[in-house]
């Protein structure tokens, strides 16, 4: 079975050869889908619940990857064996909130830091953004993709040092092409989910929520733009 198209976005982040760690694995459909197509020799699979972790040992199985695919109950990274996180090159974190990748990356401490990261936030992804530069982490090239009715980021990201604290506008947008035509789309709805923002606040009575409002229609004007000044490529 080929994965769906977010997730085959993620895949086309993952370096050839490598070993990945897939957490939040679900089904383990990626790691099956990275082992299978020869992107990697192996992979690490985990997720912090039974029910998905069974899905993931049963399609495995069945595909015949337990040789290549190990698995594990771990909340993050926090419970795979070291001689595991050793072995790994590339980290997928994908189909969960930007708030809870960014809980994930802070819990396990150094570990992620000699990792190529393939990062896709659900939600709130100007909250992962901010993180990452905070911490250190580079986003190298970013994607995006339309897949059921919504369109996602997916972030590559690598650690580099230092710390650096991202403005609004570059927080909302990362390294997305405008040139892109899925990269637009998703500026364009970045844009729409301010205004509505901006027009909720503006019809409340207070000076605060008209500041707000007037900050959160600058911003969606900024994004429109960026959005349609552009060439299509694609
Ligand atoms: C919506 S699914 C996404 C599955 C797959 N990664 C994808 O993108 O299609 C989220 C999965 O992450 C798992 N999960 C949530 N928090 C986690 C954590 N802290 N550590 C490991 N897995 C987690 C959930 O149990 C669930 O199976």
């Amino acid at each position: 079975m080929t994965p769906d198209r977010r997730l085959l976005r993620c895949s086309e982040f993952i370096r050839n050869g490598g070993v990945l760690l897939d957490i939040g694995t679900d089904h383990a459909m990626l790691p099956c889908y990275a082992v299978e197509s020869g992107r990697v020799s192996g992979a690490v699979a985990a997720d912090i619940a039974e029910g998905p972790l069974a899905a993931a040992r049963r399609n495995v199985g069945n595909r015949g990857l337990s040789d290549r695919i190990s698995l594990y109950l771990s909340d993050g990274f926090l419970n795979i064996p070291a001689a595991e996180l050793e072995r790994v090159t590339d980290v997928v974190i994908a189909g969960m909130g930007g708030e809870m990748i960014a809980k994930i990356l802070e819990d396990a401490g150094d570990i992620p830091k000699k990792m190529n990261l393939i990062l896709q936030p659900n939600t709130r992804a100007e909250a992962l953004r901010k993180y990452l530069a905070e911490k250190g982490y580079e986003i190298l090239g970013e994607r995006a993709v339309r897949d059921g009715g919504f369109v996602y980021a997916v972030m590559n990201a690598r650690y580099v040092g230092g710390r650096r604290s991202l403005s609004d506008l570059e927080s909302l947008v990362g390294r997305i092409d405008p040139a892109d035509s899925e990269g637009r789309q998703y500026i364009i709805l970045a844009a729409k989910r301010l205004r509505a923002a901006a027009e909720g606040k503006s019809r409340s009575k207070s000076p605060e929520a008209a500041e707000s409002a007037a900050q959160l229609f600058g911003l969606a004007g900024r994004l429109e733009d960026l959005a349609e000044n552009i060439t299509e490529r694609s």
